[in-house]
């Protein structure tokens, strides 16, 4: 709330006048707010001031003059004031309050001197980087884990079998035990906190014949065995399991187009329950309102309309509208500030931003000027919001926590914060069309969800393949459960979840080390080998990288399968800068193209 007084608490008088008042509001609430006496009420001093001095409150009118069951009345506080009006200041507490517990925002409203600390402490920010990794325990998530590791990153691993991974990755690595076909072992509150993952599950492929413990078989190359399915269908694991992975993770990566929190998009409302919270609370005269406004949007669409009147009447002068509370903390932390679409006026607002639930609270507060008659989008990265309480900045509170986004509040005032006053302000009427906040993501966007898939994915009903050079999973996708037919939807899964992502395809995977020269190819065209090792360098690049966002593609090493490749491990090849390779690849490749060009060419009669 904003605070025009320099100190003060309130004096009992103004609301020992009401006693014996009936109230609109439920017996409860009338009892405790017109017999503040026998409340916890402890109001020692006028709460109204003028010219830096206090003065007492003179009231003219009696409360027998009230009409029953009604608010309209006014008090005239004092002489040169202009009416205050008791009715609206009301409906203002009980709009946010409801019936229970009214004096609370009394209390705080009137007990805490302006520029104290907020009650309740902030949860400081979330460790930030957290990245997942989906199949750690196999070939190439184990090498995933190490290259994150080595560099630095915060990882935490999901896995089937907490003992194999507690083996193969260290006793402390830090796990998610779950099953990606079970959707109960996925609970999206465990994936908070993860910006990032790399998924590098597969369904489990091994020779008919069977394999070592540690795989050694599959390992050395599919080609080298007749390949069954183990365990799980490739329906489960590839298709089912990876909508099952996606939505626990999507809420903590986040979505490239952002998170709508309120207003009109796609001809769907988000609504709030915005309530008005005018410098009457502090014995001012502003009013304004929220509507909505069915053709004042952009396009004669819909908007909110925050609009009122603002008076310096009664040392006053701010006007607001405020959310209630959300039903539950909004986490916003894969985001990066709040994105406004408004139509201004010239004038400077503020948008407050509350981490608590508790009503008297630090407000996080941007200011943001607008341009007159022109519908535009004000981005507020979260780093400019300051925490202020009463108009004065309250240096030792943690920074803005977007983890726990409670409620919003947007004004229109005179002052800014620690004395300085508002250039744009106007007394008079103002209007503010307001048609969406939401959470956005900053760009360079880089990818969230990095996914290892496979060369091949789209082959199997390609035409004119000569079948006979293509890789075994290509031959053999029938017998192989179609495996890469569910490989390919749970590609598309990633693709159209809104999630920035990168799906990486290798070719034949091989035990090799990193560092021979690379192919990277789109369309889905090539065969060949690349090192399981280089696999993981390359997803852990993609992760920071803007050039691989939303990019599908092949990928080989040049040497070919005719030949090992080999490093000194005492002088091994510089890693390579990734970024060169990504800077290559294009939009909207998947290799689909030729299978939709057949399905064109020849549809399907229904
Ligand atoms: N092999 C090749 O030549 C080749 C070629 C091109 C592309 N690829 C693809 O490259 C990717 C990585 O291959 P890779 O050799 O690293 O695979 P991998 O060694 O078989 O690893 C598979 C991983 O997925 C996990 N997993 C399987 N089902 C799961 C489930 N339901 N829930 C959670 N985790 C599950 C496994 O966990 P457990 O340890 O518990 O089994 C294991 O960690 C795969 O998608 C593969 O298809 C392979």
């Amino acid at each position: 709330m904003e605070c025009c007084c320099s100190s003060g608490t309130i004096s009992s008088p103004l609301f020992s006048t009401f006693q014996g008042y009936s109230s609109p509001c439920g017996k409860g609430y009338s009892e405790k707010l017109l017999h503040p006496r026998k409340q916890c009420f402890r109001l020692s001093k006028p709460f109204l001031q003028l010219n830096g001095s206090l003065h007492p409150i003179d009231y003219r009118r009696a409360s027998t003059h009230l009409p029953n069951k009604s608010y309209k009345g006014r008090i005239y506080a004092e002489s040169k004031r202009e009416p205050w009006d008791l009715g609206r200041f009301i409906k203002t507490l009980y709009f946010f309050n409801g019936p229970p517990s009214p004096e609370k925002i009394l209390e705080s409203l009137f007990t805490k001197l302006p520029g104290l600390a907020p009650s309740e402490p902030e949860k400081p920010m979330q460790p930030s980087g957290l990245v997942l990794v989906a199949g750690g325990t196999g070939g190439v998530g184990k090498r995933v884990v190490d290259v994150l590791r080595k560099k630095g990153y915060q990882v935490r691993v999901l896995v089937r079998n907490e003992e194999k991974a507690r083996r193969l990755l260290g006793p402390d690595v830090d796990l998610v035990v779950g099953d990606i076909t079970k959707e109960s072992t996925l609970d999206p509150e465990r994936f908070k906190g993860v910006r990032k993952i790399i998924n590098a599950v597969s369904v489990i492929v091994g020779p008919k014949e069977g394999d070592t413990p540690d795989r050694a078989k599959y390992n050395q190359g599919i080609k080298f065995f007749e390949p069954e399915i183990k365990g799980d269908s490739p329906e489960l694991v590839e298709y089912i399991g990876m909508k099952n992975l996606i939505n626990a993770v999507k809420g903590s990566l986040g979505f490239r187009s952002g998170k709508i929190l309120f207003g009109f998009e796609d001809n769907k409302y988000k609504e709030l329950a915005w309530g008005a919270l005018d410098d009457v609370v502090m014995g001012g005269v502003s009013q304004s309102s929220f509507q909505i406004d069915p053709t004042g949007g952009e396009n004669g669409g819909p908007t909110g309309l925050f609009k009122g009147i603002v008076s310096t009447a009664n040392n006053g002068g701010f006007t607001s509208i405020r959310t209630k509370n959300f039903s539950a903390p909004e986490d916003l932390s894969p985001y990066d500030g709040f994105e406004l679409r408004l139509k201004g006026d010239g004038r400077r607002y503020k948008l407050i931003v509350r981490t608590s639930g508790e009503w008297d609270t630090v407000g996080y507060t941007a200011m943001f000027d607008t341009a007159a008659g022109q519908w535009q989008s004000i981005r507020l990265p979260f780093p400019v919001f300051k925490p202020i309480f009463r108009a004065r900045t309250v240096p030792d509170a943690p920074p803005f926590n977007p983890a726990n986004v409670m409620s919003f509040q947007l004004m229109f005032s005179k002052f800014e914060s620690d004395g300085k006053l508002n250039p744009t302000f106007k007394e008079g009427a103002f209007e503010l069309p307001v048609s969406s906040i939401r959470a956005y993501m900053a760009e360079p966007i880089t990818p969230r969800f990095v996914h290892v898939g496979s060369a091949g994915v789209t082959r199997p009903d390609r035409p004119g393949l000569d079948l006979s050079k293509q890789p075994p999973a290509v031959r053999l996708n029938k017998e192989l459960g179609y495996i890469l037919t569910f490989k390919l939807k749970g590609e598309d899964l990633i693709r159209e979840s809104g999630i920035p992502y990168t799906i990486v395809r290798p070719c034949a995977l091989t035990e090799e080390p990193a560092g021979a020269d690379l192919i990277f190819d789109q369309g889905d065209n090539i065969t060949g080998k690349i090192s399981r090792e280089e696999v993981a360098r390359i997803c852990v690049a993609a992760l920071n990288s803007p050039y691989a966002c939303d990019k599908t593609f092949e990928v080989k090493s040049v040497v070919p399968f005719s030949e090992t490749f080999t490093i000194d491990p005492e002088n091994p090849p510089p890693e390579k800068d990734y970024n060169e390779y990504f800077k290559t690849l294009k939009d909207g490749i998947t290799g689909k193209e030729a299978l939709e060009r057949q399905e064109q060419e020849s549809p399907v009669a229904v």
